[in-house]
């Protein structure tokens, strides 16, 4: 089996002593690159990049063929899998995701099922080309992470049949049609399993479920829609590949006010975004899972005297790590990084992160 050169992050998503905290940056790989840009270009949409296994893996070395990042993340998107269950997924230049088919109405939900995960064969190839493509000299220079949204976050998109400010459509099913909504989330859930499981088959050795709207529900429909659901698939995901754990990570954005609760989802890790304070949320977890997180994406645009300030202080605010000791932190922006971000300011980032989190094992 090939050796990972740094396995800084599995060590601290698990909870392993490090000598630094790692980083990687959610939407690493993406339109802030101008080689992205380039090879989009070539590739003719972005579809077509994450389509194709050869331009995926290009994308993916990208951003760490420029900078120190300790984690490959597989480039593809969130809303493969309800393309697959053919809800016929589209991205007009310019404009966010559609569906041309979305769930409106009891006859839909009725005929929506678990995608053949033939269909989604394209993305197993990249995850399976990626790793080859991380070998450097005999050993693979950084881990790779697999994804998928979460049953909830997908529902979001599959309902609603795009984007949205208020979900108005999604959450109408949610209110007034439970039962349709539990039947959703449920197919959801066993796909984003077996989508997850086969990713880790083809050679993911973390993987991150990605829910971008269970800040959008109230208290108590959190936890029965999002929480219960996102529980579900990892209660089904492999955790042991290769000999090694397979770390799995939860991100909710906006999930600040259920920590406790997801801190017993059975994850590995929680990433969290910048409305946190790491430590707070720290004692909150306690040694229950790791954290991941959280700066804000739009301290970037600042000059990088600023970027590295911000940087200590999100370090900083994780509380003292005694040398030797599991800290449990993996830095990260509280979301995607902004396609107007200036790629030179991502190196002041990952400097500072790497230079300041070694003075704090000290
Ligand atoms: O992190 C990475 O580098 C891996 C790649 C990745 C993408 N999307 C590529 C992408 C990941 C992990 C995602 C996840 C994703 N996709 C989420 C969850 C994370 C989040 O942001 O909350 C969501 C909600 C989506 C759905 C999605 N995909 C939207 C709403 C959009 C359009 C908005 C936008 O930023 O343009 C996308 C398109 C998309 N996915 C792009 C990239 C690089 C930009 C498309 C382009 O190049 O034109």
């Amino acid at each position: 089996m090939t050796p990972i050169a740094n396995d800084t992050l599995l060590r601290a998503l698990l909870r392993e002593p490090t000598d630094y905290t790692p980083l990687w940056l959610m939407r690493q790989a993406g339109r802030y690159l101008p080689e992205y840009n380039a090879t989009r270009a070539r590739a003719g949409s972005f579809l077509g990049l994450a389509q194709n296994p050869d331009y995926a893996t290009e994308v993916t070395l990208q951003p760490l063929d420029r900078y120190a990042l300790d984690a490959a993340i597989l480039f593809s998107d969130i809303l493969t899998v309800p393309d697959a269950m053919g809800l016929g997924l589209s991205f007009a230049a310019g404009e966010g995701p559609r569906f041309a088919r979305p769930l409106r109405t009891e006859a839909d939900v009725a005929a929506l099922r678990a995608p053949d995960l033939d269909r989604l064969r394209y993305v197993f190839d990249a995850v399976a080309q990626i790793r080859r493509a991380l070998v450097r000299d005999g050993s693979q220079r950084v881990p790779l992470i697999g994804f998928s949204g979460s049953p909830w976050t997908l529902a979001c998109y599959m309902i609603e049949g795009s984007g949205s400010d208020d979900w108005r459509q999604a959450k109408t099913m949610m209110y007034a049609r439970p039962d349709l909504m539990h039947r959703v989330l449920e197919i959801n859930a066993q796909a984003v399993a077996a989508y997850l499981n086969a990713q880790v088959a083809a050679g993911a050795q973390a993987v991150m479920l990605f829910d971008s709207w269970g800040g959008a529900l109230a208290d108590g429909a959190f936890q029965t829609f999002s929480l219960a659901y996102s529980r579900r698939v990892i209660e089904q995901l492999v955790r042991e590949h290769e000999g090694r754990r397979v770390p799995v990570i939860l991100f909710t954005k906006g999930g600040g006010p259920w920590l406790d609760a997801m801190a017993d989802s059975g994850a590995d890790a929680l990433g969290v975004d910048w409305t946190v304070n790491l430590g707070a949320a720290r004692a909150r977890v306690g040694d229950r899972v790791a954290l991941q997180g959280n700066l804000d994406p739009s301290v970037l645009f600042a000059p990088p005297e600023r970027i590295a300030e911000q940087a200590r202080s999100v370090l900083d605010s994780f509380g003292p790590i005694a040398p030797g000791q599991a800290a449990g932190h993996v830095f990260n922006l509280g979301h995607g990084i902004s396609q107007f971000t200036p790629p030179e300011h991502v190196d002041a980032l990952v400097e500072a992160v790497h230079a300041h989190s070694r003075t704090l094992r000290r």
